[in-house]
Order: C-alpha cells, then structure tokens, then sequence
C-alpha cells in the first residue's frame, strides 16, 4: 500500500521511533489495552506535496484555540488503538493531522483516517506551548505506569516535590536523566480540557507530571527521551516498592550525596 513514508527517510525515521517506543511501553506493562497516547510534530518534515495532500476525515474541533501549531502537523496515536498493534503498523493505529489555519480545527491527512488520541487536547496544548516558548521539545508521551500510578493512590507522595526527592534519592542516575522530577496534577476527567490545562501549568516546572490516579504526561526533544525520563523515574519508583516489600523504608542517598550528584553531573539545583 502507498503511505506518506514512502520516499521520506526522515519522517519514517521519526514514525518508527514512536513504534519503538510504543513496543517498549507494552513490553513494560505500561499499556494495557488502548492505554497511552503519543503526538509528535513533524512539520519539520513535510514537504510541498505533503502540503498539497486533500483531507480524507472531517474536519474536527480540537476544543482549543492553538495559533501557534496552525498548519502544523503531527503524528498521533489513534484513539482506542493499542501500543502493541502500533509497534507493528504505526500507520495503521495512528496518522498523521493537519492543523488548519485556524488553530482550532484539523484534518487527518494520511494515511488512513484513523482519529487521533481522546487525549489530543492536552498533546496539542502543549505542543502549541512548546512554539509560543520556542522550545526545542517536539515530542509527547502519556502512559500508565504501575508503580509511579501506585504511588499517586496516596496523599503523603502528592505534595509539591515530596516523589521527585524520594524518587531522585534512590539511585543516582534518576536526578541525571530526570533533573527537573516529577510534577503533580490532581484527578482530572481524561480527554478533558482541564486535564490539559493543569498539564501545562506543571510543564512550567517539570518535563514529567503524573496524573493522580491516571498515569504520566512526558515532553522532550524527541519521544525516545520522552520515554527514557519515565523510565528512570519508574525504575526509582520499583526500588522504593520493593524496599517496601521487604519490609522496610528504603533510606534513600543521603543529602551529602545528592549534593555531590548533583555538582558532579552539573544538575540544576
Ligand atoms: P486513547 O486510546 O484515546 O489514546 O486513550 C488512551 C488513554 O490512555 C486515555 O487517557
Ligand atoms: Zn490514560
């Protein structure tokens, strides 16, 4: 079959990334059924002939008023579609949007008018936030994790910074590759507006909020870094369980030696 990727090496390059990943969330248990979405910009590769291709969906609302991304495009996981199945066939359980010169509506464009994630109004939101701040970020990722989702079902873990300390404390490498830790949004409806909205007020802070009771919101420059920022903060997260398992608190790198980290490897403070 024809598809957009045909002739692209660096769009393909980038679709296959997100199945990378994709397969990497369902191998770690993180994407039970549908569970997950991710968006990444790709106008950067498109080219006039992209440009050019008619819509082949309606034209939807995305509920937001996003200038920044009009006429930029994205490839989303498709709603109700399965990580495992989009490690295979990305272009099947997923496609690729079109923000039309409104900022308000899209179009699927290729390959198959698969409909985007229910969680495309948080995705975009902060795509949208990444151009308005020139970021260099173009890559977002939802998933649900056991243990860092456990964590959340208890208030002691959910004040401002309480996780990211304890989450950091536990193996060196988790400040290195998560330096700015883990932001907090309470319970919000998913899809909803308000889920996206309190998403990006943490981004501010953060490059990775947890949703209470829900899963994990990532950004980075691509969607493999995405990734790699949950899973340092989930394999601390496993650690904390297990110490917990064997029936004591874990103690956690002491102050001394975060400090000493965190000079080392040039960390924000
Ligand atoms: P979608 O299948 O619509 O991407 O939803 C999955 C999900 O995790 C919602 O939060
Ligand atoms: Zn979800």
């Amino acid at each position: 079959m024809s598809s957009i990727l045909n002739g692209r090496p660096d769009l393909n390059k980038k679709v296959y990334e997100v199945a990378e990943v994709a397969g990497c969330l369902w191998q770690k248990g993180w994407a039970e059924r549908n569970g997950g979405n991710i968006t990444i910009n790709v106008t950067d590769y498109v080219d006039d002939n992209i440009r050019q291709l008619p819509a082949i969906s309606e034209i939807k609302a995305i509920g937001l008023n996003l200038p920044a991304i009009r006429n930029n495009y994205f490839y989303c996981k498709g709603t109700g579609k399965r990580m495992r199945d989009l490690a295979k066939d990305p272009m099947a359980n997923g496609s690729i949007i079109r923000v039309l010169d409104d900022g308000a509506h899209y179009v699927v464009i290729a390959d198959n008018p698969v409909q985007p994630t229910s969680e495309l109004p948080s995705h975009l939101l902060v795509h949208n936030w990444f151009i308005e701040s020139g970021s260099t970020y173009s890559a977002t990722l939802h998933t649900h994790p056991i243990d860092l989702i456990a964590m959340s079902h208890h208030a002691s873990f959910l004040q401002k910074d309480v996780l990211t300390n304890i989450l950091w404390s536990m193996i060196p490498e988790t400040k290195a590759f998560c330096p700015k830790g883990l932001g907090i949004v309470p319970y919000c409806l998913p899809g909803s507006n308000e889920l996206a909205q309190a998403t990006l007020k943490e981004l501010n802070d953060y490059d990775v909020v947890l949703w209470e009771k829900h899963g994990v919101f990532a950004v980075d420059t691509d969607i493999i870094n995405a990734f790699d920022q949950i899973d340092v903060l989930s394999k601390s997260a496993q650690i904390y369980i297990a110490s917990k398992n064997m029936g004591y608190t874990p103690e956690g790198m002491s102050m001394e030696q975060m400090h000493e980290m965190t000079i080392a490897f040039n960390l924000p403070k």
